[in-house]
């Protein structure tokens, strides 16, 4: 489908306001559904899910340290918007086709309120999964302020549940931030960063299987999905009319496989305040910022210089990364434009401040353990290539059991051939490094022969992360802290087609190791 661009305004996502308390704090209930909406000018109305009626959901912002309570409601149809195979774990025949369980990305939360991908449930609680123990969560919100998401999570499904439209922002606000000055009010939005593909009728597409087919599977699950239209905050390439001052952006790349490398075709800088875990110690002046799924940049873009000025923002990230297709740079290299054409409607006295946060380092020294985990490359029985995570399936045993309280450095050996954004549920941790090996000396061996020295991560990753980038031919190396509760936790690749098939792993954090 070629779709005319910047067509339709850019969609500011509301916040979604409490309208109840329950134990003494806000309560929130939050319906999911089936419904149509208009995704750009020239397209007829695409059925998608949604929270509350809007894809993506509304924003739910807070305060630090404010409790809240949350009731996702499933109130999905029986049948799912998209193809499901069967074949992957949890989405077996017997299973019901529409289930859905919401993570909060990036939360610091207790197992029971994370979103555990076998915690599912069908409308009405009818079905629920093994690992289901309650309706309403508890987001305490005892960390740093930061943009967060929340979105599907159901084991088997998530690519297609998130891909339907069951995502959206999430907004820790420190107070503290306040005396920053940084823009604010209507100069401060989320940008949540979407690929599509699209039917002439409007609905969404997405493969029914890989091209050649797989022998007696269909649906089949996908390598990888890389949509042919970029959206933002739910419509097609949009644009945004701006003030010639300053604007605070929160990215979210909310696509499955898709990463983005975003530059400003004014080549103007933006200037990256924060990223997963909130803010950075300065400020950095970045021409270019990648984004693998799931991560976050906080940017400021200075537009008082461009007044009268058409920017778009572009990408020029390959397809799968870092050695794929190059993209188009008439379509998916594009993802929206700023019209610097509104007044300036007040002295912008907002600020870049040069000083933004303090991070307090954690110290190899302090690891209690360091644990080798590969990311490999496997067929399954079908013949269908899929990725493990240290060489093991979701549902074998256990083999990560972190002590309560205690660091760890977890060294992530990717053996395959693109980058994989690893995410880590619960903690935030910091990277240490990055050194390339010999992959083919290490498939041999299990022995690591490293081939060059240890890069230290990029200006902008100096911070605290949930999501970390794996790149093919190199140990990353990542140091966290295994804290405050104790339980089930997933890990995972945050390409949702390989989190689907078997690349992701639970943890469990315990008292104490017998
Ligand atoms: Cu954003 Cu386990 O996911």
């Amino acid at each position: 489908m070629n779709l005319s661009k910047f067509e339709d305004k850019l969609p500011i996502i509301k916040n979604l306001k409490p309208k109840e308390k329950l134990d003494g704090v806000p309560y929130y209930k939050i319906r999911m559904q089936q419904f149509k909406q208009k995704l750009h000018r020239d397209l007829p109305e695409t059925t998608v899910w949604g929270f509350e009626g809007k894809y993506p959901g509304p924003i739910i912002e807070v305060r630090r340290n404010e409790w809240i309570k949350v009731k996702w409601i499933n109130d999905l149809p029986e049948k799912h918007l998209l193809p499901v195979d069967t074949t992957i774990h949890g989405a077996e025949p017997n299973k019901p086709r529409v289930r859905t369980v919401i993570h909060l990305h990036g939360g610091v939360v207790r197992p029971e309120s994370d979103g555990y991908p076998d915690a599912w449930f069908t409308k009405g609680y009818k079905i629920v999964g093994p690992y289901f123990t309650r309706k309403i969560y508890d987001y305490p919100n005892r960390q740093r302020g930061t943009t967060l998401w929340y979105h599907a999570h159901a084991i088997g499904i998530t690519r297609l549940n998130v891909y339907a439209g069951l995502a959206g922002p999430y907004i820790i606000r420190d107070p503290l931030e306040k005396y920053l000055n940084l823009p604010e009010g209507q100069y401060e939005m989320p940008l949540l960063i979407q690929d599509r593909s699209f039917n002439d009728d409007g609905s969404l597409y997405y493969p029914t299987g890989p091209q050649p087919p797989v022998p007696n599977v269909c649906p089949s699950i996908v390598p990888d999905f890389f949509g042919d239209t970029i959206l933002v905050n739910g419509k097609v390439w949009p644009y945004l009319e701006v003030e010639p001052r300053k604007y605070r952006f929160r990215i979210i790349n909310g696509s499955n496989s898709r990463f983005y490398r975003i530059r400003l075709s004014s080549g103007q800088p933006f200037y990256q305040i924060g990223n997963d875990g909130g803010l950075l110690e300065t400020p950095i002046i970045a021409k270019q910022i990648l984004l693998a799924p799931a991560e976050r940049a906080d940017v400021i873009i200075d537009f008082s210089n461009f007044r009268g000025h058409n920017i778009i923002i572009t990408n020029d990230a390959p397809s799968p990364y870092p050695r794929g297709n190059p993209v188009d740079s008439t379509n998916e290299g594009q993802i929206m434009q700023f019209r610097v054409s509104l007044l300036l409607s007040q002295y912008d006295f907002s600020t870049i401040p040069y000083r933004l946060s303090s991070i307090m380092p954690l110290f190899e020294k302090d690891a209690r353990l360091t644990r080798n985990l590969t990311l490999v490359r496997e067929t399954d029985k079908y013949g269908r290539a899929f990725l493990l995570l240290d060489g093991k399936r979701w549902d074998d045993p256990i083999t990560i059991k972190p002590l309560l309280g205690s660091i760890e450095v977890w060294s992530l050996i990717n053996l395959a051939n693109s980058t994989h954004p690893i995410h880590i549920h619960l903690v935030n941790f910091q990277i240490l490094d990055r050194q390339p090996f010999d992959v083919e000396h290490y498939k041999k061996t299990k022995k690591i022969l490293t081939t060059g020295t240890a890069v230290l991560p990029e200006l902008n990753e100096r911070g605290w992360k949930d999501t970390v980038r794996a790149n093919p031919g190199e140990i990353t190396r990542i140091i966290m802290k295994f804290t405050p509760y104790v339980g089930l936790y997933p890990w995972h690749c945050h390409i949702l087609e390989h989190e689907d098939h078997e690349m992701m792993r639970p943890f469990e954090i315990v008292n104490q190791t017998f």
